[in-house]
């Protein structure tokens, strides 16, 4: 077997999270061979910001390096899809933001194309990979709540509230049409949907534009920035600031998901509680070491993440002894283990934990039935085709 330090890998864009892929890759033990920024002068400085080896001048050039196996796409969303495409025709394992695409008949054959490839493909919905949420999927998975009924909760943060906020999120050839859903409310969905076993089935969606002009700078802008330019011009949105969505599941099991990129205090708040027929559970991402268990006829309890009290999941997912506080960062070190495991045996495992290009794809399957709804102002379903159905092996694989 090889070793993980064997495996080399390349990070496209070096913005807010390319910087943590890099980061949590070397934490792992993989090789960061070079990054690819959206010029070739910011690709160097953030290499030697990085402390990085290599700048690539293009992607042609990345693919070109052969010491590179594995392909992180951390750029902005338009660019998931044809950068994802083509990295798995040059024969990579590819690791792609979310969400996969700014909508399904983009996805489609991307599922398709990771399917023949025979590669490893990922969307990094790095929050199934906080230890408590990989317990949580084991004592579902094992009755621990009786049957799934209703499953509720939240993502909220305040970065746009303000009329001068900006970021290219905002502009829907590059977001996407589907804008606070498509970027926060996608990992929502994605845990929801892995916690419980059930895929959503049917959505009824409010969709909200308060701020309906916004002031973009004339200069560059980083995501999460703080720093505001009095040289604008005014852009007309269309994009929503919220969401308000019921949900139905595959087991009958109901629920609803706000969503806010408005809500001023709320910097990352995640939270979801499901209510099974014999017990729940809830979490809240600002204390992510903390699980809620609620029961109707003994008191409540919490589990603080201790790998000592947790499932065979949550124990691997676990990188500190308990009370040590595990947060954001750590989950893409989880998450790029159960990756790289995989990348080490040259193909993907049968049933991986990590969201493969299927499970991206259905989210955004989701994603797209929400949009319809809010358009049409009724229930839509989720429309499911088979993908990845081809079985012919890619021709183009190096
Ligand atoms: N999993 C998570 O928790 C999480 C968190 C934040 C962002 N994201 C996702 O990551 C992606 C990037 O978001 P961000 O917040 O880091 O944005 P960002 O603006 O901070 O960074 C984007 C980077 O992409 C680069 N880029 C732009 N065009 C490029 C091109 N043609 N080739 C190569 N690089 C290019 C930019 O220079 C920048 O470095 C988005 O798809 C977003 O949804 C995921």
């Amino acid at each position: 077997m090889r070793r993980i330090s064997e495996v080399g890998a390349a990070v496209i864009g070096t913005g807010f999270i390319g910087t943590v892929h890099v980061e949590q890759l070397r934490r792992i033990g993989v090789r960061v061979r070079g990054v690819l920024g959206s010029s070739p002068e910011r690709g160097q400085a953030r290499a030697d910001a990085l402390g990085v080896e290599r700048a690539y001048e293009s992607l042609d050039a990345l693919l070109d390096d052969p010491s590179v196996e594995v392909v992180h796409v951390t750029s902005p969303n338009h660019l998931h899809v044809p950068q994802a495409r083509r990295i798995l025709e040059a024969g990579r394992h590819v690791v792609c933001e979310k969400p996969l695409a700014m909508a399904a008949s983009d996805s489609a054959g991307l599922v398709d194309l990771a399917a023949r490839s025979g590669l490893v493909n990922a969307v990094n919905f790095n929050i199934r990979f906080y230890p408590i949420h990989q317990h949580v999927r084991e004592l579902v998975a094992a009755g621990g709540l009786g049957d799934v009924r209703f499953v509720t909760g939240h993502y909220f943060q305040d970065w746009l509230l303000l009329q001068t906020d900006w970021n290219w999120r905002l502009e829907p050839d590059k977001g996407g049409t589907l804008r606070a859903v498509g970027d926060i409310g996608s990992h929502w969905l994605d845990l929801a949907t892995f916690l419980t076993g059930q895929p959503v089935t049917s959505v009824m969606a409010d969709l909200t534009t308060f701020i309906a002009q916004r002031e973009e700078p004339r200069g560059p802008v980083e995501t999460f920035s703080t720093e505001r330019s009095s040289d604008t011009v005014e852009r007309a949105m269309a994009t929503e600031d919220t969401a308000s969505i019921l949900l139905r599941f595959a087991n009958g099991a109901r629920g609803s998901m706000a969503v806010s990129q408005i809500s001023a205090g709320r910097k990352n708040s995640l939270q979801w509680e499901i209510d099974g027929s014999v017990g729940s559970a809830a979490w809240d991402s600002e204390t992510p070491d903390h699980l809620w268990l609620g029961h109707r006829g003994q008191p409540n309890e919490i589990l603080m993440r201790d790998p000592g009290l947790m499932g065979a999941a949550g124990r691997a997912a676990a990188a500190l002894p308990a009370g040590h506080v595990e947060g954001f960062g750590d989950t893409f070190g989880a998450l790029f283990r159960a990756i790289y495991a995989d990348v080490l045996s040259g193909r993907p495992s049968d049933r991986p934990p990590y969201a493969t290009f299927a499970d991206g794809h259905d989210e955004v399957l989701v994603g797209d039935a929400i949009a319809e709804s809010s358009r049409n102002g009724r229930w839509v379903d989720v429309e499911r085709t088979p993908a990845g159905a081809a079985t012919q092996p890619l021709e183009t694989r190096a």
